[in-house]
């Protein structure tokens, strides 16, 4: 468990820079529902599918379906991708 754990957060250290930047964690936990639901889950719903991170970056920076959220593209997109493909 501890390992699985350890490789996960390494799988995600490249997005956890940015998802910590955009602020993502005042919201979303990786396994428990805080504002938003947990990155496990949303990693459940699209199986890891990245080709839906432009659209949602896009709605995070005009505050439609989520939030808005501060950040550069590159930063929300790298924190989106971490988020599409988090287990
Ligand atoms: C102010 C609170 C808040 C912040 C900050 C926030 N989120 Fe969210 N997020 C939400 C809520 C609420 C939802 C659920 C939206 C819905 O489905 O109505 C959500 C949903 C999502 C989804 C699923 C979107 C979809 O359409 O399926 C992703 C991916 C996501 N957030 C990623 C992030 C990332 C990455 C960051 C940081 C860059 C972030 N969020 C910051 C509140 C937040």
């Amino acid at each position: 468990m501890k390992l699985m754990c350890l490789a996960m957060a390494l799988a995600l250290a490249s997005g956890a820079a940015a998802a910590q930047s955009g602020n993502c964690s005042g919201c979303h936990d990786l396994d428990k529902r805080k504002i938003g639901p947990p990155f496990r889950e949303i990693g459940a719903r699209y199986k890891g599918d990245k080709s839906k991170a432009g659209e949602i970056v896009a709605r995070m920076k005009e505050g439609k379906g989520h939030p808005k959220v501060a950040g550069t593209d590159a930063e929300l997109r790298a924190a989106v991708e971490a988020a599409l493909s988090a287990k």
